[in-house]
């Protein structure tokens, strides 16, 4: 998919007063610092369109970005950031859960985890969470650029079969990649357009 446009339109705290259009959004979510920001980004092909930082906690709020006039791409908090004071974490979980739950419009989700760690609590939690609220979503690997190709490739069957042995029947789809080298923008593109195909497709009919 070509990107011809990429705009910011707008960031808030209340899943109600995100846009009303009626467009396919795809949701970021991961830990803090994991490259939420960066990806998206990189997916735009605009270095500056979402606010990364190399601190964690640099994302606040939900943050829609609207993609060739017919899409959205949103940006949203990190979780497990330990400087962020409880009553601000408690903040932080209702307004992002009820994103999750309440949102019509989330097509799929990119539950994003680094590929040098190891499945980490947080994110086993939150992926069960996504299950049992029945929210679709994929895994992104991301910061491939830091490993070797071979590392790479027994980090994610690792990952996934440390998944299967847990609580999942099957592996999510996953993918991997680096906003720093551009690895898995292409395969990404590609499986939102053939969602946004299914999801125009269906409205019409
Ligand atoms: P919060 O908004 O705080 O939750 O963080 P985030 O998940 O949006 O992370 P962000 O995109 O701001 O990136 C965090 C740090 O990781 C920055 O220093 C980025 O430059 C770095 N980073 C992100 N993606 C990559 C990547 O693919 N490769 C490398 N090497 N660094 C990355
Ligand atoms: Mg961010």
């Amino acid at each position: 998919m070509k990107i011809k446009s990429a705009n910011f339109v707008m960031s808030n705290s209340d899943v109600t007063k995100c846009p009303s259009e009626k467009l396919p959004e795809y949701a970021f979510i991961g830990r803090s610092n994991v490259g939420k920001s960066s990806l998206i980004n990189m997916l735009m092909d605009r270095k500056h369109l979402a606010k990364t930082s190399g601190r964690p906690g640099k994302t606040q709020l939900i943050n829609h970005f609207k993609v060739n006039e017919n899409w959205f791409l949103v940006d949203l908090p990190g979780y497990g950031y330990a400087r962020v004071s409880k009553k601000d974490k408690n903040t932080f979980q209702k307004y992002i859960t009820n994103y999750f739950e309440q949102r019509k419009q989330l097509v799929c989700s990119f539950v994003l985890v680094d590929i040098r760690h190891e499945p980490q609590k947080i994110d086993m939690e939150f992926m069960e969470w996504m299950g049992e609220n029945s929210i679709p979503f994929c895994i992104i690997f991301t910061k491939a650029d830091k490993l070797k190709p071979k590392v790479i490739e027994r980090q994610v069957d690792d990952y996934l079969q440390e998944l299967i042995d847990g609580i999942w029947e099957e592996a999510p789809q996953h993918f991997v990649t680096s906003s720093s080298n551009g690895t898995g923008r292409d395969e990404l593109l590609s499986f939102i357009q053939e969602i946004n195909l299914q999801f125009f497709k269906e409205k019409k009919g």
